[in-house]
């Protein structure tokens, strides 16, 4: 059976991904991986919305999306940076497919905090089948990160978030996260393996801020027996050099995960 990989890759840098970066999606695909994208896309809802003299507000780092955000959000997403990231897997000859989230009902969600953030949402369930589907006939899922409740009312859900629940209900065997940064950096140096509890230790003390926070969440949550170690890299080089991954690791130890 082929393994899979889940791939995470950040809005700020979708329109900056290095040659490389393809290069090693495809060597993943020769060497027989499953690949499944997820994106982000905040800096670009953020301009559309100014653009559109639409206020937004941010409580704990989460914008607050009313039902007008929400329409561009899902205009920008699931629309543009969608069909942008698929065609360029595209041009480099990557048999790319752009979806959303809602599209056969990948992504079950429920609201978090509607007072407080609107239309967000967190998942509660992931249906893969069709995800399964095109894997099989070797195309590339490209997912943005939206989802329907049970009444199918769109919500914006964290594309971290989503990444990570896809590659559990997948069971991938890897995880990883595609940003602007080399990795988790501590006084601007690389931290090249973490575990569970250093990680917990680095959001404590606010070393691990800012959209680094639901990303390493993210990545403690996802790891499993299956999914052992999840990686964060930096987008804008190669991620994968003589079939070693350039980065932050963070490993599942058993005995953490039983604490
Ligand atoms: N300890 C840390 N090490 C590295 N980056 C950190 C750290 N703490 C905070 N950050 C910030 O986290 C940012 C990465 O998260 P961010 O949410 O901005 O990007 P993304 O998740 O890749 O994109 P998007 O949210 O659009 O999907 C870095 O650019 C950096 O500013
Ligand atoms: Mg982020």
């Amino acid at each position: 059976m082929k393994q899979t990989i889940v791939i995470k890759c950040g809005g700020s840098i979708i329109s900056e991904l290095s040659e490389s970066f393809f290069s090693s999606i495809r060597n993943l695909k020769t060497a027989g991986w499953n690949v499944v994208l997820v994106h982000g896309g905040g800096p670009d809802i953020t301009n559309a919305l100014k653009q559109m003299h639409i206020k937004t507000e941010f409580t704990d780092g989460q914008r607050k999306t009313t039902k007008e955000v929400m329409d561009v959000v899902q205009m920008i997403l699931a629309g543009k940076l969608n069909k942008q990231l698929a065609g360029e897997f595209l041009k480099r000859g990557l048999n790319a497919v752009g979806l959303s989230g809602q599209d056969a009902g990948i992504l079950c969600a429920e609201l978090l905090d509607e007072e407080k953030l609107g239309l967000v949402g967190t998942v509660t369930a992931v249906k893969t089948e069709f995800v399964e589907l095109l894997l099989k006939n070797d195309y590339l899922p490209v997912v943005a990160p939206l989802g329907f409740t049970d009444d199918f009312e769109p919500l914006n859900v964290n594309a971290d978030a989503a990444a990570a629940s896809i590659a559990r209900q997948l069971n991938a065997e890897k995880l990883m996260f595609v940003t602007d940064v080399d990795g988790i950096l501590r006084e601007g140096k690389l931290i090249r393996e973490m575990d569970a509890e250093q990680v917990h230790t680095l959001i404590d003390n606010g070393v691990i801020s800012g959209g680094m926070i639901p990303k390493a969440e993210a990545c403690l949550r996802s790891l499993s027996e299956n999914l052992t170690e999840v990686m964060i890299v930096n987008g804008k080089k190669a991620f994968l050099e003589d079939n070693q991954f350039k980065g932050t690791k963070i490993e599942y130890k058993k005995e953490a995960a039983a604490g």
